[in-house]
């Protein structure tokens, strides 16, 4: 058996209770211990608690010295699009000069542009493609990450990405419906063949189903025919709604038993009470919205309405050139009105139950996997506090 106790933290924090997702005033419940350690053993935490209780040691353990730092549970991504080649560099700058992302996507730009950078890389690239940015991902404290197809919008490329998804260590999730594919007749015709030819593999090979519910994307009736049929081939659910357009993505997500809605740039206050009163979790991308100058995410009506809400960097080449988790806290407390509190829980307990794994990840807490975030910080809410900062030390399990 291998031990390894991290010893001498400044701070350990973690969200409080046991359920999940934790909702409403819930969110903000979160359990700080000063001068702790994490004992952890063949992968699993042991024991947490404060240092003054830490009882002798037999046989071999191997010791993290964590003198001037804090350890939060290992942060989860529960919503990147980290398989992609390419970069949309040119249309970042064409939008600084005022070119909006929606005309680009009309115009065959946008999604389509890294489509076809997509098609043309191999397995082998899309693989490393995912591992470096998985390592990015990484050296900004994420222990865990979920990343979706949707840039190949064929059956070879669509699958081609599941697989480098699994390989970079990520849950995949099959965005087969992210943009018509150029050669298909409209999106009708394109939603036949993604659920008749692609489906049956991507239902082996991924976790979850995504749609983009959107103007130019998919409509709510080919939006609920593409998620009916991906629930009945064992797919948990995912919804991209209310990005720029309230189409009704939010009671399409709740009629089908969709685990989140994400995005919500454009949800008024009967989409708050409706997610609020259901189990469906609001995935928010602040960095996302910065990064397109759109409007922020209803997040402090949400969670004062009683919903659950997790955060997420949304990383692509396009609307969210950002895979820093600490970056979306900061957006989170100075844009969205939440605690620190509140944008950990959104990225720890929250993102696991968003990924599936609320029963082994987004807690520091016994039985709980050994996937630590080290913060060089005195205090934990420098995790949302320094802006921009160098604030990871490392992570412990990933
Ligand atoms: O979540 N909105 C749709 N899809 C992504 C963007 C993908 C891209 O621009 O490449 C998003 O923002
Ligand atoms: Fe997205």
């Amino acid at each position: 058996m291998t031990r390894l106790l991290v010893r001498d933290l400044a701070q350990l924090v973690t969200p409080a209770g046991d359920g999940a997702p934790l909702r409403g005033a819930a969110m903000g419940d979160v359990e700080v211990v000063g001068d702790a350690f994490v004992l952890c053993a063949d992968g699993v935490i042991e024991a947490i608690g404060r240092m003054r209780d830490l009882g002798t040691l037999v046989g071999d353990v191997e010791e993290v010295d964590a003198r001037g730092l804090c350890a939060l549970p290992g942060l989860v991504d529960c919503h990147t699009h980290a398989c992609f080649a390419g970069d949309r560099v040119d249309e970042f700058a064409r939008r600084a000069a005022g070119a909006t992302y929606e005309e680009l996507h009309a115009a065959g730009g946008g999604i389509l542009s890294t489509v076809r950078a997509t098609r043309s890389a191999s397995e082998d690239a899309l693989v490393d493609a995912t591992r470096r940015h998985a390592g990015w991902m990484r050296r900004h404290g994420t222990a865990f990450f979920e990343a979706k197809s949707g840039y190949g919008l064929d059956r070879q490329t669509e699958l081609a990405q599941l697989r480098a998804i699994r390989a970079a260590g990520g849950a995949p999730t099959w965005l087969g419906a992210h943009a018509v594919a150029p050669e298909a007749k409209d999106a009708e015709a394109y939603v036949d063949y993604a659920l008749a030819e692609v489906l049956p593999e991507a239902a082996e090979l991924a976790e979850a189903a995504d749609v983009f519910v959107e103007r130019g994307a998919f409509d709510i009736e080919q939006a609920r025919r593409y998620l009916l049929a991906c629930r009945r081939a064992g797919l948990a659910l995912r919804v991209h709604g209310d990005q720029f357009t309230e189409l009704g993505a939010i009671p399409l997500a709740i009629e089908v038993g969709a685990r989140s809605v994400d995005h919500l740039e454009a949800t008024g206050p009967a989409g708050v009470r409706a997610l609020a009163a259901s189990d469906v979790v609001a995935v928010l991308l602040p960095a996302s919205a910065l990064f397109l100058g759109r409007p922020m995410p209803p997040a402090r009506a949400l969670v004062d309405a009683g919903a659950a809400v997790a955060l997420a960097t949304d990383f692509n080449p396009g609307s969210a050139f950002c895979e820093s988790l600490p970056l979306v806290c900061s957006l989170a407390c100075t844009q969205l009105r939440l605690s620190p509190a509140e944008a950990l829980t959104a990225c720890t307990v929250n993102a696991a139950h968003v990924v599936g794994r609320a029963d082994r990840l987004g807690r520091l807490a016994p039985g709980f996997a050994a996937r630590i975030t080290l913060l060089d910080a005195p205090d934990w809410r420098y995790l949302a506090y320094h802006l921009g900062g160098d604030v990871v030390h490392s992570v412990v399990g990933a």
